[in-house]
């Protein structure tokens, strides 16, 4: 059987490994789909093999795994985690039903009651409340640090310390984090501490996903990714991803069938035959177009400011040269762009609703909706919508802007675009 070395990496997006032992589908040109909760099982000894399997230390497990049950593991999702750690690195790769339950699995996965857990302060809205508002009641306490301090984030480490976590580019504000740099403050920390306290580095990847960016690559112990967002592209599935070293395999897959959130074979294959394969060419071309909407915008006097990877105005500029690029070797600004609207805050804010508004009531090729990643081109309004979480101090910290925008460039015709926003650019005062 023809394997994928010395193929570039849009070529193995499509093909994954081309064989797979998650299941024998030789005559299949596209994987088939699975659709059963559960399996037969030809005696209790099989039965009993498929459990001890499961729980098998990293390596030591059947080769072939023996299904018993989809909240375990299926085939569907098997094949769309070995795609997964092929494309992002890693020794594995464990599916989620969403973001948010890959995210609250890897905060569990490192962490214990007693632990503190090191954060960048900006971030999605949800996994801010989940640190603030959930994790505290299991004892496991935030310590929200800018990351892009390296000597506040050594201080910040402690004895305790089970994780530092951190989204880059940042939701919403895109800010860039230099990801090898936070890994040398972790190491010379790790260097004073027992095996047993290590801090891992999690990096949240949904952003610029493993076409624009590898985390681990750079540093990271732990990538953690919506695949709602660029990975699906389509906007028809929710899905998450865990990428880790093997010493996790079997504890992610545990709280993975203790707690639950498991994806959908359904949505697995859709990722991989239809969000996958399509990422370079849809990722490329939305890029191109963020560009030019993110220079448009730059010349707008009533815009205050832009940040977008691709401008030299950008304040992460060089970090972002380094670390955001594709797997062929290509610098890749992203599909996201943050704008707020100039004037005071009073005045920013009133703009920002009436320039959204418009948006919303006239707009054809842009929609007012929180997500991002899709062929549609989204606007939102971050401070009111996906970081309702952050009361206005932690707004403040995490530096969004009461006149913010939020734009994820999808498909469309990137005149048609312009066009909308200076149709609703028009009506602002
Ligand atoms: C950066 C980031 N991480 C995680 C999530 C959560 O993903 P999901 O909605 O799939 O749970 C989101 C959602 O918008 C996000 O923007």
């Amino acid at each position: 059987m023809s394997d994928s070395k010395g193929y570039r990496a849009p070529t193995k997006l499509i093909h994954g490994k081309h064989s797979t032992e998650k299941w024998d589908y030789n005559y299949h040109v596209v994987p088939p789909k699975t659709a059963s909760t559960t399996f037969r099982l030809a005696s209790v000894l099989r039965g009993k093999e498929g459990f001890i399997d499961f729980g098998a230390p990293w390596g030591q497990g059947a080769t072939k795994p023996t299904y018993i049950y989809d909240r375990l593991t299926e085939p569907s999702t098997g094949m769309l985690e070995e795609v997964y750690v092929q494309a992002e690195g890693g020794d594995f790769a464990c599916a989620f039903s969403c973001g948010m339950a890959a995210i609250s699995a890897s905060l569990m996965a490192v962490s214990k009651a007693g632990d503190n857990v090191v954060a960048h302060p900006t971030m999605y809205g949800c996994t801010y409340s989940l640190l603030v508002n959930q994790l505290p009641r299991f004892g496991i306490t935030p310590k929200l640090v800018n990351c892009s301090d390296l000597d506040a984030v050594a201080a910040a480490l402690d004895e305790n310390t089970s994780a530092v976590y951190l989204e880059t580019p940042a939701n919403p504000t895109l800010e860039c984090i230099d990801i090898a740099a936070v890994r040398k403050v972790i190491d010379a920390h790790n260097a004073k501490v027992g095996p047993e306290r290590k801090v891992r580095l999690i990096v949240d990847n949904t952003f610029h996903t493993f076409w624009g960016q590898r985390p681990l690559q750079l540093g990271a112990d732990i990538v953690v990714c919506s695949l709602t967002k660029g990975v699906g592209g389509f906007g028809v599935d929710m899905g998450g991803m865990i990428v880790g070293p093997k010493d996790l395999d079997l504890t992610v897959r545990l709280i993975r069938k203790d707690f639950g959130g498991v994806l959908p074979p359904s949505s697995a294959w859709n990722f991989q035959v239809y969000g996958i394969p399509t990422m370079p060419i849809r990722l490329t071309q939305q890029a191109a177009s963020a560009m030019k909407i993110a220079q448009y915008l730059e010349s707008n006097p009533l815009v205050g400011k832009v940040n977008y990877p691709g401008l030299e105005s950008y304040p992460g500029k060089e970090i972002a040269k380094r670390q955001m690029t594709t797997p062929n070797g290509d610098f890749f600004p992203g599909s996201m762009i943050y704008f707020e609207l100039a004037g005071d805050y009073e005045q920013a804010s009133k703009r920002c609703h009436q320039l959204i508004n418009h948006i919303a009531d006239n707009a054809y090729s842009i929609t007012l909706a929180v997500s991002l990643g899709m062929t549609k081109t989204l606007v939102e309004a971050p401070g009111l919508m996906t970081h309702s979480a952050l009361d206005q101090c932690a707004q403040e910290k995490a530096g969004i802007h009461p006149g913010a925008v939020r734009l994820s460039i999808g498909l469309e015709d990137v005149s048609d675009l312009l066009a909308d926003l200076e149709r609703a650019f028009s009506t602002v005062e």
